[in-house]
């Protein structure tokens, strides 16, 4: 059994929303590890937070043109880590071994990703309708939780809980059967299609209406999944989230939704809503235990309606093992 950095070091996961990094460097985790992030022209930078030097932290220094420059001695260091300039003595050949550790890093669906390992074992997810320009996008605030990011992945896929977990927000308490529905592998993840009759909010005080939506989970492995919400009163919208690891135990969720632009009205009726909802998830989810995502079936009991997070867990199961996921559908 691999160690679960050692699984999860070698995919991609976001670190950041795009938009929060600007000229000042930034701090950031992942796996354990404390990063700095900052912006270079050639892109962005992501190497290890404390300075070779005597170890002050270079979230506190300044971006030049040179690289990143330590605010405790000035030393400079470039993308790649490497020290460039040692203020104390010009001229003097630089110590070999001034350096930070450094990690591929690349900006895609306004986030900054980051992969630990020399070599990604998995692209990026592909959400091509983010790039059309054609659909506008809300991001809410980063969900800072005490949760594994497996289990994180789990609540958001478990179809069972909607009923439960938020009555009161778009559940719908009488709908507590779970029909039979698919669960297909495909090459990046899972697939799976249900149709739910959720309660559309009550406006000015009349009663909640059913709002019958088709709700489709596409998992991407390891702790990506978009979520896309046919509803047929509310509007249409495709709900982003990604679960990036600090340790086995903790997460930080970056959740955004796609809509049409024209829906002027949509960020904040989402972000209010959505921000409710996932309040809901919280309370449940950081008080699971175990926090680490179950590494089998054994320690829990399973039924058909859980067959979503299931073959999730398969999967996840399979990546911490070394296995290849894509084996054939499970039965
Ligand atoms: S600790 Fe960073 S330059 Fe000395
Ligand atoms: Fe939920």
């Amino acid at each position: 059994m691999r160690s679960y950095e050692e699984a999860f070091s070698p995919y991609w996961h976001p670190v950041a929303f795009s938009q929060e990094l600007k000229d000042r460097p930034l701090a950031a985790r992942l796996l354990g590890r404390e990063l700095v992030v900052w912006r270079t022209a050639s892109g962005v930078a992501v190497t290890q937070r404390y300075c070779a030097h005597r170890g002050a932290d270079l979230c506190a220094g300044e971006v030049s043109a040179e690289g990143l420059r330590c605010a405790f001695h000035g030393w400079t260091y470039g993308r790649d880590g490497r020290c460039v300039h040692v203020p104390s003595q010009p001229g003097a050949p630089l110590p070999p071994n001034a350096a930070l550790a450094s990690y591929s890093a690349t900006e895609r669906y306004g986030l900054i990703w980051v992969c630990l390992a020399p070599e990604p074992a998995a692209p990026l997810p592909e959400w091509p309708e983010l790039e059309t320009g054609k659909v506008a996008t809300v991001a809410l605030p980063r969900l800072d939780w005490d949760v594994s990011a497996g289990r994180m992945m789990e609540i958001v896929l478990d179809v069972t809980h909607l009923s439960w977990v938020h009555k009161g927000t778009f559940g719908n308490p009488e709908q507590q059967e779970v029909p039979a529905y698919e669960v297909e592998r495909t090459a990046s993840g899972v697939r799976a299609q249900i149709s739910y009759p959720a309660l559309a909010p009550p406006l000015d005080g009349a009663p909640p209406k059913v709002d019958r939506t088709s709700l489709t989970y596409e998992v991407t492995f390891p702790f990506a999944v978009r979520l896309t919400f046919k509803p047929s009163l509310f509007f249409p919208h495709t709900v982003y989230a990604i679960a990036s690891p600090w340790s086995e135990e903790k997460m930080q969720c970056f959740y955004f939704s796609s809509y049409h632009p024209a829906l002027r009205h949509f960020p904040d009726i989402f972000v209010k809503s959505e921000l409710a909802i996932l309040e809901q998830d919280r309370l449940i989810a950081e008080a699971q235990r175990p926090r680490a995502h179950p590494l089998d079936f054994a320690g829990e009991v399973h039924v058909k309606a859980d067959r979503l997070p299931i073959e999730y867990r398969r999967g996840v199961i399979a990546l911490r093992l070394g296995r290849p996921v894509d084996g054939p559908t499970p039965g």
